[in-house]
Protein backbone atom coordinates (compact mmCIF):
# COMPACT_ATOMS: atom_id res chain seq x y z
CA UNK A 1 0.00 0.00 0.00
CA UNK A 2 1.63 3.68 -1.05
CA UNK A 3 1.36 6.19 1.84
CA UNK A 4 -1.42 8.45 1.60
CA UNK A 5 -0.93 11.89 -0.40
CA UNK A 6 -2.32 15.22 1.68
CA UNK A 7 -4.67 17.36 -0.89
CA UNK A 8 -6.23 20.66 0.52
CA UNK A 9 -9.76 21.45 -0.82
CA UNK A 10 -10.81 24.82 -0.11
CA UNK A 11 -14.09 25.81 -0.54
CA UNK A 12 -14.95 22.23 0.16
CA UNK A 13 -18.82 22.86 0.99
CA UNK A 14 -19.63 24.92 -1.91
CA UNK A 15 -20.63 23.56 -5.21
CA UNK A 16 -17.42 22.57 -6.99
CA UNK A 17 -16.25 21.08 -4.00
CA UNK A 18 -18.97 18.56 -4.27
CA UNK A 19 -18.38 17.53 -7.48
CA UNK A 20 -14.27 16.87 -6.71
CA UNK A 21 -14.06 15.48 -3.14
CA UNK A 22 -15.63 12.20 -4.44
CA UNK A 23 -14.08 11.73 -7.01
CA UNK A 24 -10.36 12.49 -5.44
CA UNK A 25 -11.87 9.96 -3.05
CA UNK A 26 -12.45 7.94 -5.92
CA UNK A 27 -8.66 7.79 -7.27
CA UNK A 28 -9.76 10.12 -10.29
CA UNK A 29 -6.75 12.77 -9.47
CA UNK A 30 -4.07 10.28 -8.21
CA UNK A 31 -5.08 6.87 -9.61
CA UNK A 32 -6.42 3.86 -8.40
CA UNK A 33 -3.71 2.84 -6.28
CA UNK A 34 -2.81 6.18 -4.60
CA UNK A 35 -4.78 6.39 -1.06
CA UNK A 36 -5.38 10.01 0.07
CA UNK A 37 -5.83 11.99 3.16
CA UNK A 38 -8.49 15.39 2.32
CA UNK A 39 -7.73 18.07 4.06
CA UNK A 40 -11.16 20.36 3.89
CA UNK A 41 -11.28 23.82 4.21
CA UNK A 42 -14.21 26.05 4.11
CA UNK A 43 -15.45 29.17 6.67
CA UNK A 44 -16.96 28.55 10.08
CA UNK A 45 -20.23 29.36 9.02
CA UNK A 46 -19.80 26.22 6.47
CA UNK A 47 -18.87 23.61 8.78
CA UNK A 48 -22.27 22.38 9.34
CA UNK A 49 -22.57 21.83 5.74
CA UNK A 50 -19.37 20.95 5.75
CA UNK A 51 -19.97 18.06 7.90
CA UNK A 52 -22.64 16.69 6.07
CA UNK A 53 -20.50 16.07 2.86
CA UNK A 54 -18.09 14.27 5.33
CA UNK A 55 -21.08 11.90 6.51
CA UNK A 56 -21.67 11.50 2.78
CA UNK A 57 -17.68 10.70 1.95
CA UNK A 58 -17.61 8.25 4.76
CA UNK A 59 -21.25 6.76 3.43
CA UNK A 60 -19.21 5.84 -0.06
CA UNK A 61 -16.84 3.32 1.82
CA UNK A 62 -14.45 4.85 -0.77
CA UNK A 63 -11.39 2.18 -0.30
CA UNK A 64 -8.73 4.79 -1.42
CA UNK A 65 -9.73 7.29 1.59
CA UNK A 66 -7.37 7.35 4.10
CA UNK A 67 -8.77 9.98 6.42
CA UNK A 68 -10.03 13.57 6.55
CA UNK A 69 -8.82 16.46 7.96
CA UNK A 70 -11.59 19.02 8.33
CA UNK A 71 -10.45 22.77 9.43
CA UNK A 72 -11.84 26.34 9.40
CA UNK A 73 -8.47 27.40 9.51
CA UNK A 74 -6.04 27.37 6.98
CA UNK A 75 -2.67 26.91 9.30
CA UNK A 76 -4.54 23.50 10.16
CA UNK A 77 -6.03 22.61 7.02
CA UNK A 78 -2.76 23.29 5.22
CA UNK A 79 -0.61 21.56 7.43
CA UNK A 80 2.14 18.91 5.74
CA UNK A 81 -0.09 18.76 2.29
CA UNK A 82 1.01 17.79 -0.83
CA UNK A 83 -1.41 19.16 -2.70
CA UNK A 84 -3.77 22.29 -2.64
CA UNK A 85 -6.68 23.05 -4.84
CA UNK A 86 -8.01 26.19 -4.27
CA UNK A 87 -11.20 26.83 -4.73
CA UNK A 88 -12.96 28.37 -1.85
CA UNK A 89 -14.09 32.18 -2.99
CA UNK A 90 -16.54 34.00 -3.83
CA UNK A 91 -18.52 32.96 -7.44
CA UNK A 92 -19.72 35.70 -9.74
CA UNK A 93 -23.18 36.08 -10.73
CA UNK A 94 -25.24 37.03 -13.75
CA UNK A 95 -23.62 40.60 -15.56
CA UNK A 96 -20.28 40.61 -13.65
CA UNK A 97 -16.67 39.75 -14.95
CA UNK A 98 -14.22 37.09 -13.29
CA UNK A 99 -12.61 40.39 -12.57
CA UNK A 100 -15.28 42.08 -10.37
CA UNK A 101 -14.84 39.67 -7.59
CA UNK A 102 -11.07 40.89 -7.22
CA UNK A 103 -12.14 43.03 -4.23
CA UNK A 104 -14.39 40.23 -2.38
CA UNK A 105 -11.71 37.21 -3.03
CA UNK A 106 -8.08 38.84 -3.18
CA UNK A 107 -7.34 38.95 0.52
CA UNK A 108 -8.41 35.12 0.60
CA UNK A 109 -5.34 34.33 -1.26
CA UNK A 110 -3.02 36.47 0.68
CA UNK A 111 -4.06 34.53 3.83
CA UNK A 112 -3.90 31.18 2.51
CA UNK A 113 -0.79 31.49 0.68
CA UNK A 114 0.94 32.43 3.68
CA UNK A 115 -0.87 29.87 5.23
CA UNK A 116 1.03 27.38 2.60
CA UNK A 117 3.95 29.32 3.13
CA UNK A 118 4.50 28.29 6.77
CA UNK A 119 3.00 24.65 6.77
CA UNK A 120 2.46 23.12 3.64
CA UNK A 121 5.09 20.32 2.36
CA UNK A 122 8.16 22.26 0.65
CA UNK A 123 7.18 20.40 -2.63
CA UNK A 124 3.48 21.49 -2.30
CA UNK A 125 1.85 21.84 -5.77
CA UNK A 126 -1.13 24.44 -6.08
CA UNK A 127 -4.08 24.82 -8.11
CA UNK A 128 -6.05 27.92 -8.17
CA UNK A 129 -10.10 27.83 -9.09
CA UNK A 130 -11.20 30.61 -7.40
CA UNK A 131 -11.82 33.51 -9.72
CA UNK A 132 -9.99 35.69 -11.09
CA UNK A 133 -7.75 32.78 -10.88
CA UNK A 134 -4.66 34.10 -12.46
CA UNK A 135 -4.08 36.91 -10.08
CA UNK A 136 -5.67 35.35 -6.67
CA UNK A 137 -2.76 32.60 -8.10
CA UNK A 138 -0.06 35.19 -8.56
CA UNK A 139 -1.29 36.95 -5.10
CA UNK A 140 -1.29 33.43 -3.15
CA UNK A 141 3.01 32.85 -5.06
CA UNK A 142 3.83 36.67 -3.54
CA UNK A 143 2.29 35.46 -0.41
CA UNK A 144 4.38 32.15 -0.45
CA UNK A 145 8.15 33.55 -0.74
CA UNK A 146 9.69 30.54 1.01
CA UNK A 147 7.84 27.96 -1.73
CA UNK A 148 9.46 27.57 -5.17
CA UNK A 149 7.24 30.17 -7.82
CA UNK A 150 6.86 27.05 -9.80
CA UNK A 151 4.68 25.51 -7.07
CA UNK A 152 1.99 28.03 -7.99
CA UNK A 153 -0.60 27.74 -10.68
CA UNK A 154 -3.98 28.74 -12.25
CA UNK A 155 -6.92 26.89 -14.09
CA UNK A 156 -6.82 27.45 -17.24
CA UNK A 157 -7.90 23.65 -18.32
CA UNK A 158 -11.68 24.52 -18.05
CA UNK A 159 -11.20 27.01 -20.87
CA UNK A 160 -8.53 24.02 -23.07
CA UNK A 161 -11.10 21.52 -22.37
CA UNK A 162 -13.99 23.75 -23.65
CA UNK A 163 -11.48 24.68 -26.97
CA UNK A 164 -11.20 21.52 -27.60
CA UNK A 165 -14.54 20.23 -27.11
CA UNK A 166 -15.90 22.95 -29.60
CA UNK A 167 -12.89 22.26 -32.06
CA UNK A 168 -14.24 18.74 -32.42
CA UNK A 169 -18.17 19.30 -32.78
CA UNK A 170 -16.87 21.53 -35.15
CA UNK A 171 -14.23 19.22 -37.37
CA UNK A 172 -17.00 15.95 -36.68
CA UNK A 173 -13.46 14.27 -35.11
CA UNK A 174 -12.63 12.93 -32.20
CA UNK A 175 -12.10 14.59 -28.38
CA UNK A 176 -9.43 12.45 -27.82
CA UNK A 177 -8.03 12.90 -31.67
CA UNK A 178 -6.82 16.13 -30.94
CA UNK A 179 -3.57 17.37 -30.54
CA UNK A 180 -1.77 20.86 -29.99
CA UNK A 181 -4.47 23.13 -28.50
CA UNK A 182 -3.03 25.87 -26.55
CA UNK A 183 -4.99 28.85 -24.65
CA UNK A 184 -3.12 31.86 -23.72
CA UNK A 185 -3.05 34.58 -21.04
CA UNK A 186 -6.30 35.06 -18.55
CA UNK A 187 -9.18 33.28 -17.34
CA UNK A 188 -11.41 35.55 -19.10
CA UNK A 189 -12.88 36.60 -21.96
CA UNK A 190 -9.70 38.08 -22.93
CA UNK A 191 -8.29 34.70 -23.11
CA UNK A 192 -6.83 33.40 -26.49
CA UNK A 193 -7.97 29.75 -27.54
CA UNK A 194 -4.96 29.12 -30.64
CA UNK A 195 -5.36 26.48 -32.83
CA UNK A 196 -2.66 27.35 -34.86
CA UNK A 197 -0.80 23.89 -34.11
CA UNK A 198 -3.72 21.60 -33.64
CA UNK A 199 -3.54 18.67 -35.40
CA UNK A 200 -5.68 15.40 -35.54
CA UNK A 201 -3.67 12.29 -36.73
CA UNK A 202 -0.81 14.82 -38.35
CA UNK A 203 -3.53 16.92 -40.21
CA UNK A 204 -3.93 20.33 -39.28
CA UNK A 205 -7.16 20.85 -37.91
CA UNK A 206 -7.56 24.82 -38.74
CA UNK A 207 -7.01 23.49 -42.54
CA UNK A 208 -9.53 20.62 -41.92
CA UNK A 209 -11.86 22.93 -40.67
CA UNK A 210 -11.03 25.80 -43.60
CA UNK A 211 -13.25 28.43 -41.95
CA UNK A 212 -11.29 31.30 -40.43
CA UNK A 213 -13.74 33.64 -39.70
CA UNK A 214 -15.83 30.98 -38.03
CA UNK A 215 -12.75 30.81 -35.94
CA UNK A 216 -12.04 34.73 -35.39
CA UNK A 217 -15.56 35.83 -35.12
CA UNK A 218 -17.04 32.88 -33.50
CA UNK A 219 -15.35 30.33 -32.16
CA UNK A 220 -12.51 32.26 -29.63
CA UNK A 221 -15.74 34.56 -28.49
CA UNK A 222 -17.65 31.33 -27.57
CA UNK A 223 -14.36 29.26 -25.89
CA UNK A 224 -14.32 33.14 -23.71
CA UNK A 225 -17.62 33.46 -23.28
CA UNK A 226 -18.38 30.21 -22.26
CA UNK A 227 -18.71 30.28 -18.32
CA UNK A 228 -21.28 33.37 -18.49
CA UNK A 229 -23.60 30.90 -20.95
CA UNK A 230 -23.48 28.87 -18.43
CA UNK A 231 -24.02 30.62 -14.96
CA UNK A 232 -27.05 32.60 -17.75
CA UNK A 233 -28.54 28.71 -18.08
CA UNK A 234 -28.10 27.44 -14.76
CA UNK A 235 -28.18 31.06 -12.84
CA UNK A 236 -25.18 29.39 -11.10
CA UNK A 237 -21.46 29.21 -12.50
CA UNK A 238 -20.05 25.83 -13.56
CA UNK A 239 -19.49 23.35 -11.43
CA UNK A 240 -19.12 19.80 -12.51
CA UNK A 241 -16.78 21.03 -15.46
CA UNK A 242 -14.90 23.05 -13.18
CA UNK A 243 -13.98 20.42 -10.98
CA UNK A 244 -13.47 17.46 -13.74
CA UNK A 245 -10.67 20.50 -15.17
CA UNK A 246 -9.44 20.74 -11.93
CA UNK A 247 -8.72 17.22 -11.72
CA UNK A 248 -6.74 16.90 -15.51
CA UNK A 249 -4.64 20.12 -14.36
CA UNK A 250 -3.52 18.23 -11.08
CA UNK A 251 -3.41 14.73 -12.63
CA UNK A 252 -1.37 15.47 -15.81
CA UNK A 253 0.87 17.46 -13.49
CA UNK A 254 1.71 14.82 -11.15
CA UNK A 255 1.54 11.82 -13.88
CA UNK A 256 2.61 13.32 -16.57
CA UNK A 257 0.48 14.09 -20.39
CA UNK A 258 3.04 11.51 -22.16
CA UNK A 259 4.19 14.21 -24.24
CA UNK A 260 0.29 16.16 -25.02
CA UNK A 261 -0.16 19.63 -24.62
CA UNK A 262 -2.41 20.83 -22.24
CA UNK A 263 -2.98 24.55 -21.26
CA UNK A 264 -1.85 25.52 -17.47
CA UNK A 265 -1.63 28.81 -15.94
CA UNK A 266 2.46 29.40 -14.81
CA UNK A 267 4.30 32.50 -13.54
CA UNK A 268 5.78 33.78 -16.54
CA UNK A 269 9.90 33.42 -16.96
CA UNK A 270 9.39 36.50 -19.52
CA UNK A 271 9.13 34.06 -22.98
CA UNK A 272 6.45 35.01 -25.19
CA UNK A 273 6.92 39.20 -24.39
CA UNK A 274 5.30 38.10 -21.09
CA UNK A 275 7.05 39.99 -17.66
CA UNK A 276 8.01 37.71 -15.60
CA UNK A 277 5.62 36.46 -12.42
CA UNK A 278 2.45 37.17 -14.50
CA UNK A 279 0.36 34.13 -13.92
CA UNK A 280 0.08 33.65 -17.53
CA UNK A 281 -2.15 30.79 -19.25
CA UNK A 282 0.22 28.29 -21.70
CA UNK A 283 0.53 25.43 -23.61
CA UNK A 284 2.91 22.96 -21.04
CA UNK A 285 3.84 18.85 -21.42
CA UNK A 286 4.38 17.58 -17.96
CA UNK A 287 6.55 14.56 -17.15
CA UNK A 288 7.79 13.72 -13.39
CA UNK A 289 5.99 15.78 -11.27
CA UNK A 290 7.37 18.77 -13.67
CA UNK A 291 5.37 21.20 -16.09
CA UNK A 292 7.58 22.96 -19.12
CA UNK A 293 6.24 25.58 -20.72
CA UNK A 294 6.17 24.73 -25.06
CA UNK A 295 8.48 27.09 -26.32
CA UNK A 296 9.84 28.65 -29.04
CA UNK A 297 6.33 28.36 -30.64
CA UNK A 298 6.53 31.37 -33.78
CA UNK A 299 3.73 34.15 -32.73
CA UNK A 300 2.42 36.01 -36.08
CA UNK A 301 0.45 39.66 -36.06
CA UNK A 302 -3.19 38.53 -34.93
CA UNK A 303 -1.62 36.51 -31.97
CA UNK A 304 0.51 38.91 -31.18
CA UNK A 305 -2.70 40.63 -30.63
CA UNK A 306 -4.40 38.51 -28.72
CA UNK A 307 -2.05 37.48 -26.38
CA UNK A 308 -0.90 41.28 -25.43
CA UNK A 309 -4.54 41.91 -25.43
CA UNK A 310 -4.77 39.30 -22.33
CA UNK A 311 -1.67 40.33 -20.65
CA UNK A 312 -2.99 43.87 -20.86
CA UNK A 313 -5.63 42.86 -18.44
CA UNK A 314 -3.58 40.75 -16.24
CA UNK A 315 -1.55 43.95 -15.74
CA UNK A 316 -4.40 45.75 -14.72
CA UNK A 317 -5.19 43.39 -12.25
CA UNK A 318 -1.79 42.83 -10.82
CA UNK A 319 -1.67 46.73 -10.57
CA UNK A 320 -5.13 46.64 -8.61
CA UNK A 321 -3.67 44.26 -5.99
CA UNK A 322 -0.17 46.03 -5.36
CA UNK A 323 -0.91 47.55 -2.56
CA UNK A 324 -2.73 44.41 -0.94
CA UNK A 325 1.11 43.14 -1.72
CA UNK A 326 2.78 45.86 -0.45
P1 LIG B 1 -19.75 28.31 -4.00
O1 LIG B 1 -20.26 29.61 -3.52
O2 LIG B 1 -20.71 27.21 -4.29
O3 LIG B 1 -18.70 27.73 -2.95
C1 LIG B 1 -17.66 28.50 -2.46
C2 LIG B 1 -17.28 27.93 -1.11
O4 LIG B 1 -16.13 28.62 -0.70
C3 LIG B 1 -18.35 28.13 -0.04
O5 LIG B 1 -18.56 26.91 0.65
C4 LIG B 1 -17.75 29.20 0.86
O6 LIG B 1 -18.16 29.08 2.21
C5 LIG B 1 -16.26 28.89 0.67
N1 LIG B 1 -15.37 29.98 1.04
C6 LIG B 1 -15.53 31.31 0.87
N2 LIG B 1 -14.50 31.98 1.39
C7 LIG B 1 -13.64 31.03 1.86
C8 LIG B 1 -12.39 31.10 2.52
N3 LIG B 1 -11.81 32.27 2.81
N4 LIG B 1 -11.79 29.94 2.86
C9 LIG B 1 -12.37 28.75 2.60
N5 LIG B 1 -13.56 28.64 2.01
C10 LIG B 1 -14.19 29.77 1.64
O7 LIG B 1 -18.83 28.62 -5.27
P2 LIG B 1 -18.31 27.61 -6.40
O8 LIG B 1 -19.34 27.56 -7.47
O9 LIG B 1 -17.83 26.35 -5.76
O10 LIG B 1 -17.09 28.47 -7.01
C11 LIG B 1 -15.95 28.72 -6.25
C12 LIG B 1 -14.99 29.62 -7.03
O11 LIG B 1 -14.51 28.96 -8.20
C13 LIG B 1 -15.61 30.94 -7.52
O12 LIG B 1 -14.67 31.98 -7.38
C14 LIG B 1 -15.84 30.65 -9.00
O13 LIG B 1 -15.92 31.84 -9.76
C15 LIG B 1 -14.61 29.84 -9.31
N6 LIG B 1 -14.62 29.07 -10.55
C16 LIG B 1 -13.47 29.05 -11.29
C17 LIG B 1 -13.39 28.32 -12.46
C18 LIG B 1 -12.14 28.32 -13.29
O14 LIG B 1 -12.15 27.79 -14.41
N7 LIG B 1 -11.02 28.86 -12.82
C19 LIG B 1 -14.51 27.58 -12.87
C20 LIG B 1 -15.66 27.61 -12.10
C21 LIG B 1 -15.71 28.37 -10.93
C1 LIG C 1 -16.19 29.44 -15.69
O1 LIG C 1 -15.41 29.73 -16.59
O2 LIG C 1 -17.17 28.69 -15.87
C2 LIG C 1 -15.93 29.96 -14.29
O3 LIG C 1 -14.82 30.79 -14.26
C3 LIG C 1 -17.11 30.59 -13.67
C4 LIG C 1 -17.39 31.94 -14.26
O4 LIG C 1 -17.52 32.90 -13.48
O5 LIG C 1 -17.47 32.03 -15.49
Amino acid sequence: MKTPVRVAVTGAAGQIGYAILFRIANGDLLGKDQPVILHLLDLPVAQKALNGVIMELKDCAFPLLAGVVPSDDPNVAFKDIDIAILIGSRPRGPGMERRDLLAANAEIFKVQGKALNDFAKRTVKVLVVGNPANTNAYIAMKSAPDLPKSAFTAMLRLDHNRAVSMLAEKAGVEVADIEKVAVWGNHSPTMYADYRFAAVGGESLAAKINDETWYRETYLSAVGKRGAAIIEARGLSSAASAANAAIDHVRDWVLGTNGKWVSMGIPSDGSYGVPEDVMFGVPVVCEGGVYKRVEGLPVDEFSKGRIQHTLNELLEEREAVASLLS
